[in-house]
């Protein structure tokens, strides 16, 4: 019998976390191998935030706590940046910082989930939200879509997942795993459902300055007011700012919420390292032009990645929109012979790949998604060139 808990022992390993270290294990013993793993900006932090960082750590009232909820100055940017990027009125006062945007969704569940409550999750979803979920008692309830809709629920989908105990709607645009980004027309009707229901959303907006193309990001509570009061945003520094190593998120909700996070993160967490936050506010308030670079960098890598792989026999791709992730269906692979072996999953498929051409991808049964792979474009353009011609070799 186990001796953890049944709450925590029935949660899996993060499979992201698993291949990445995989592949850590495998360059440590110095084989060459290429990561698609990561979801993270392979650019180090802006020097500006970094240096506002540096003089905050000689300051001795940064050595001390915070408020749980988080440094006032920090709170308030972080109001007025939700209030110009998703077009919402929230003050200082709507904002809890959290130790990542990870916390903050951790902390939403819990502030609102008593036990049965459901969930919709469109999927493919990102590894996390099933399990918080689950931690705080709720019911993740997986809404299908797939490359046909490009990842896409409808309010169609939604009706037949919503049930009398569903509580919430989860809502990603720019999407990890799948990098799609919903049209403005379709998030309005998405709210509005949601409004019709009853239902809280949850809407994640780390990705929000991750978008391409055409596409735009739409903030669902921006877009519909018939939500009133029913959703929080979560946000954080971690993938515009290449910020993912100083762990700083928030939420933004009502008061209600915002007290009741506030209060579980002074019995949790307490509050985030003062010096992150002083690191946070130097971004939230300083030059937007790194972001930008950023952004024009994870546009031609992702391009590039789109057409190479594209051009894979067997592989099918929905040109991504948003965030820094293809999502391939490679399912035309899974039963065929590649080099005398046969493959029943992605994930098998993954690990012949990488043992066979050090080449890391996700598998997308992480992801609710069986059939699918994750690859990360945050890589240097030749490396993800070299990368995905090893697949193309291996793949043909
Ligand atoms: C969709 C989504 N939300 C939230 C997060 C949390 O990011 P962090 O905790 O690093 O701020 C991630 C990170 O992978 C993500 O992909």
């Amino acid at each position: 019998m186990s001796r953890v808990s049944q709450r925590v022992g029935s949660i899996p390993p993060s499979a992201t976390m698993a291949i990445s270290s995989r592949a850590k294990a495998l360059r440590a013993q110095g084989r060459d191998v290429i990561g698609f793993g990561a979801g993270e900006p392979d650019f180090p932090t802006p020097e500006h935030i970094v240096e506002a960082a540096v003089a905050a750590c000689r300051e001795p009232r940064n050595h001390r706590y915070t408020p749980a909820a988080g440094l006032p100055e920090l709170r308030e940017a972080v109001a007025a940046v939700t209030k110009a990027g998703s077009g919402v009125d929230v003050e200082a006062s709507n904002v809890v910082i959290t130790n990542g945007g990870k916390q903050a969704v951790y902390n939403t569940f819990a502030a609102l989930l008593d036990p049965g409550d459901e969930v919709l999750v469109p999927s493919p979803y990102w590894v996390t939200y099933p399990h918080a979920i689950a931690l705080a008692g709720g019911v993740p309830v997986p809404v299908p879509t797939d490359r046909t809709t490009g990842f896409r629920v409808s309010p169609e989908d939604l009706e037949r997942a919503v049930t009398d105990r569903t509580k919430m709607l989860v809502f990603v645009s720019p999407s990890n795993p799948t990098g799609a980004v919903y049209p403005p027309d379709e998030v309005r009707e998405i709210g509005r459902w949601a409004a019709e229901r009853g239902l809280w959303v949850m809407t994640d907006e780390i990705y929000q300055h991750l978008v391409y193309g055409t596409a735009t990001f739409t903030s669902m509570p921006g877009v519909s007011p018939e939500l009133e009061d029913r959703w929080v945003i979560v946000n954080g520094v971690a993938k515009s700012y290449a910020m993912t190593g100083w762990r700083v998120g928030w939420l933004v909700g009502p008061p209600d919420v915002v007290a009741a996070a506030t209060t579980l993160q002074s019995h949790s967490t307490s509050n985030v390292a003062n010096v992150s936050q002083r690191a946070a506010l130097a971004a939230l308030t300083g030059p937007f032009e790194p972001v930008e670079r950023m952004r024009a960098a994870f546009d031609r890598r992702r391009r590039t990645m789109y057409e190479m792989l594209r051009d894979i026999p067997g592989v099918e791709i929905v040109e991504p929109q948003g965030a820094f992730y293809a999502f391939p269906d490679v399912s035309a692979h899974l039963g065929r012979e590649i080099r005398g072996r046969r493959f029943r999953s992605v994930g098998d498929l993954a690990a012949f790949i990488l043992d066979e051409v050090e080449v890391a991808i996700v598998p997308g049964e992480a992801f609710g998604a069986p059939g699918y792979a994750r690859l990360s474009y945050a890589l240097a353009d030749a490396d993800l060139v070299r990368g995905v011609e090893r697949l193309q070799r291996l793949l043909s």
